[in-house]
């Protein structure tokens, strides 16, 4: 990882701040799927039910993300990111509306198939590290890639690796409470990077992490970016993190408002 890679949006980025959350990304970046999106959710809505009280989190979310893009979303603590981000993952299902993943409609699939789609496709970051405590790091982190049945050795090498680029290579065989916060948070971004993914989701990756360690998880994100194509959607209360990607949206009343960062640096909000 050098210096470099550390450095700021990609070229001709700046040109791209599409002022709206459900603008169609460039043709030029097309993936395969339709239209060449990574994940391309629709009208995504999710209440909950507190007794007599229905709370509506989810009003019409619409999110389009294409192969190789970055987004940030921001927004107020209980405005709904970490519920829109499992909605997204296949991990909560939406009250009403509609997800695809690599062109697949994640919340059709049984759940096998939906299971096998988030292993192939989705790298999840949780809020909280969700590690498992009876496994070491390396372990955690290979585990991903042997469910997915690739051989021990080369998940273990391949664990390792990413450990390592996290900071945590003298850390491989300790349990999750064996290792500091900001460690296990490193190891959970790692287990979300180890298999490649399309794309990864990641809630506060960085949140409980000190300046520098945080600049390594991330640049570890931009590496993966910018070398495999790898998509991005960071929910984040970082403006520096948030402004080294390509868009920023804004949940808000249950949508997602797109603006450019220089709004947010400002403190400013437009609809
Ligand atoms: N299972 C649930 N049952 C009832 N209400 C819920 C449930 N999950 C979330 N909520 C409510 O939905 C709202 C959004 O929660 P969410 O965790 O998505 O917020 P957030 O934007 O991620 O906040 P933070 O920045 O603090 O992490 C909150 O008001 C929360 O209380
Ligand atoms: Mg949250």
């Amino acid at each position: 990882m050098n210096e470099a890679s550390l450095g700021g949006p990609h070229p001709g980025n700046a040109s791209r701040a599409p002022d709206a959350a459900h603008a169609s990304p460039e043709p030029a970046r097309a993936s395969g799927e339709p239209g060449g999106l990574v994940l391309h959710a629709t009208d995504v809505r999710k209440s909950f039910r507190q007794g007599p009280v229905t709370l509506e989190v989810l009003r019409g979310a619409n999110l389009a993300v294409a192969g190789g893009e970055r987004v940030a979303i921001v927004g107020a603590s209980g405005s709904g990111k970490t519920t829109l981000l499992q909605i997204l993952g296949g991990l909560d299902r939406p009250t009403a509306g509609r997800v695809l993943v690599a062109g697949e409609d994640i919340h059709r699939l049984d759940e096998q198939a939906r299971g096998r789609l988030r292993n192939r496709a989705i790298g999840f970051v949780y809020q909280f590290h969700h590690l498992l405590p009876e496994f070491s790091a390396l372990e955690n982190v290979a585990m991903p890639l042997l469910v997915r049945r690739a051989p021990v050795a080369e998940a273990r090498a391949r664990a390792r690796e990413l450990l390592e680029r996290v900071g945590l290579g003298e850390r491989l065989t300790h349990r999750p409470h064996q290792l500091s916060g900001g460690e296990r948070q490193r190891a959970a971004v790692a287990r979300a990077l180890v298999t490649q993914p399309r794309i990864v989701l990641a809630d506060e990756p960085t949140g409980n992490l000190d300046g520098t360690n945080a600049e390594q998880v991330f640049a570890l994100m931009l590496e993966l970016n910018r070398e495999r194509g790898t998509s991005l959607v960071v929910v984040t209360h970082d403006t520096r993190l948030a402004a080294r990607m390509e868009r920023i949206l804004t949940l808000e009343q249950g949508m997602l408002l797109g603006e450019g960062y220089p709004a947010v640096e400002a403190g400013r909000r437009t609809r």
